[in-house]
């Protein structure tokens, strides 16, 4: 068997399904030109019978990305293949990617069928995907619960209908590493065919052991491995590139390769959080932002004398030259914003550049020291500029034994409004007056709001999520000022259904 492992991204699809971490086409074009000089072998653009966006976006990535091939997502629906296929028809190598629950909740619960349907169904869209590409991945969703038996019949017979790749996806998160690395060898030992494709590892992060099982698959002859950057995916979230990347190239013994130029980890990483607006926390291995600090003094000791006493890992292997460095400050020129953002992986226009600036000069005012974080976060502003809503200015008075007031201006399609309210809090007041300008039934649903670095001058994220006519739209923003950045990230959900 190869010892070469296939990377198989799918953060423009399982990861681009969580609430909020939606991108635009041109958004995806750019993250699929960085997976491909990560050195990706399979990038999932989509899943093109779900809306027009990612029908568009599977095509135009089809036509920006040169040599890994595009694949796409579908159910074992006539339709939906013949979708993709049509989304696919620019892409220079290209795999459809179809499938069916096969775990008995599943056929039960979802299908209300039996197994034997279930069976005929997934022959019948290989057979049917088949015609028209010749690259078919075939996924038995929820396999981590699929009895072991009754998956190797299916994986047999889609073999036999002629799938070249076998994705065995832990749907849930429920495997343990050992049960999950003895399903793929069960399959290994008692289905015909199955030399002759690829089996690919699927892994959920609801329990924590997505990377666990993935590398345990691994070792147990799968030989494609099914990840996102950051993590990023529903729920818990998938399998981390990052993490199975950087495992094989620590672990020389276990003889493993992949096509990953791991020294462009870093800036693909801070790149998709910052296009998804999906902080990476922390302690996060290999991109997190205290993953190669070192903050008590017997490491910072012991590091100083020699790095491997305590670093497994050298940063500059993932793209970090200077974990702890400080990167910019409010003396640092248009050209040096330029250069950071390049070395994080973000090309701008001139123009788009310029708002960067203005933002950064700004935000240098009242922070001292501006890190990659907060670079990424300013790197962002500019796609507000075309928004219907702009806050024009917020003024907030409160404090401890009085009730709130805000000042709102706002400019709604270039016309200037204004409004005065009280709440129970300065977010709450300034919420109360947008909704005396724009009169609709809107409800805060989610809001979270998050330090980037540290100190009491730091930038806080905002993200919420407000349900209006029972759908529910995401905002963000980002500002020294928390309560702005509420304010803000309010408006810029409403931008995204008043029109
Ligand atoms: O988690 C899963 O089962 C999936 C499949 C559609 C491959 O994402
Ligand atoms: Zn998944």
């Amino acid at each position: 068997m190869s010892n070469r492992l296939f990377i198989f991204d799918t953060t423009l699809r399982d990861g681009e399904q969580v609430p909020g971490c939606q991108l635009n086409t041109v958004e995806k074009i750019q993250v699929a030109k960085a997976l491909e000089s990560l050195g990706v072998d399979v990038i999932e653009a989509g899943f093109p019978v779900s809306s027009p966006g990612d029908y568009n976006s599977v095509i135009e990535i089809s036509k920006a990305v040169t040599w890994p091939s595009i694949c796409a997502l579908t159910r074992a629906v006539e339709k939906d293949i013949y979708v993709a296929a049509e989304a696919l028809r620019y892409a220079k190598r290209k795999r459809i990617h179809t499938g069916i629950g096969t775990s008995d909740y599943h056929i039960k619960y979802k299908f209300n069928s039996t197994r034997e349907e279930i069976l005929e169904r997934a022959i019948a869209c290989v057979k049917y995907a088949k015609k028209h590409v010749e690259d078919v991945q075939f996924y038995a969703e929820d396999a981590g619960r699929t009895d072991n038996e009754y998956l190797a019949q299916v994986v047999e017979a889609v073999i036999k209908a002629g799938a070249t790749v076998i994705n065995i996806p832990d749907t849930t998160g429920y495997c343990l590493p050992a049960e999950f690395g003895a399903k793929i060898k069960y399959l290994i030992d008692h289905v015909d065919g199955i030399d002759k494709v690829t089996i690919a590892t699927h892994c959920h992060n609801d329990l924590g052991m997505a990377t666990a099982n993935t590398i345990s698959g691994i070792l147990n002859g799968a030989r494609q491995a099914e990840v996102t950057i950051n993590g990023i995916g529903e729920r818990a979230g998938n399998t981390s590139l990052e993490e199975v990347a950087m495992i094989f190239k620590s672990h020389k013994d276990l003889d493993i390769t992949t096509n990953i130029n791991t020294t462009k980890i870093y800036k693909t990483s801070r790149m998709v959080s910052s296009l998804m607006n999906m902080p990476i926390q922390p302690n996060k291995a290999i991109v997190g932002r205290n993953a190669f600090a070192h903050s008590s003094g017997i490491h910072q000791d012991g590091v100083l004398k020699n790095r491997e006493s305590y670093e497994i890992i050298d940063p500059k292997d993932v793209g970090i030259e200077d974990p702890n460095s400080i990167v910019l400050t409010a003396r640092s020129g248009h050209a040096a914003l330029k250069h950071r953002l390049q070395v994080l992986g973000i090309e701008m226009t001139k123009e788009e550049l310029d708002i960067a600036y203005q933002e950064f000069l700004k935000l240098a005012d009242r922070k001292k020291n501006i890190t990659d974080d907060d670079i990424l976060v300013l790197a962002g502003k500019h796609r507000d500029k075309d928004a219907r809503i702009k806050l024009e200015y917020l003024q907030v008075t409160s404090g401890v034994g009085v009730r709130s007031v805000a000042s709102v201006g706002l400019s709604i399609a270039g016309e200037k409004f204004e409004a005065c309210a009280t709440g129970n809090g300065p977010v709450d007041a300034a919420i109360t007056a947008i909704k005396q300008i724009i009169h609709r039934h809107m409800v805060v649903q989610e809001f979270l709001i998050q330090a980037i670095t540290r100190g009491s001058n730091d930038v806080g994220k905002v993200h919420m999520t407000v349900e209006y006519e029972g759908n529910h739209y995401y905002g963000f923003s980002a500002n020294t000022d928390i309560v702005a950045a509420s304010t803000e990230a309010f408006i810029d959900a409403i931008n995204k259904f008043v029109h």
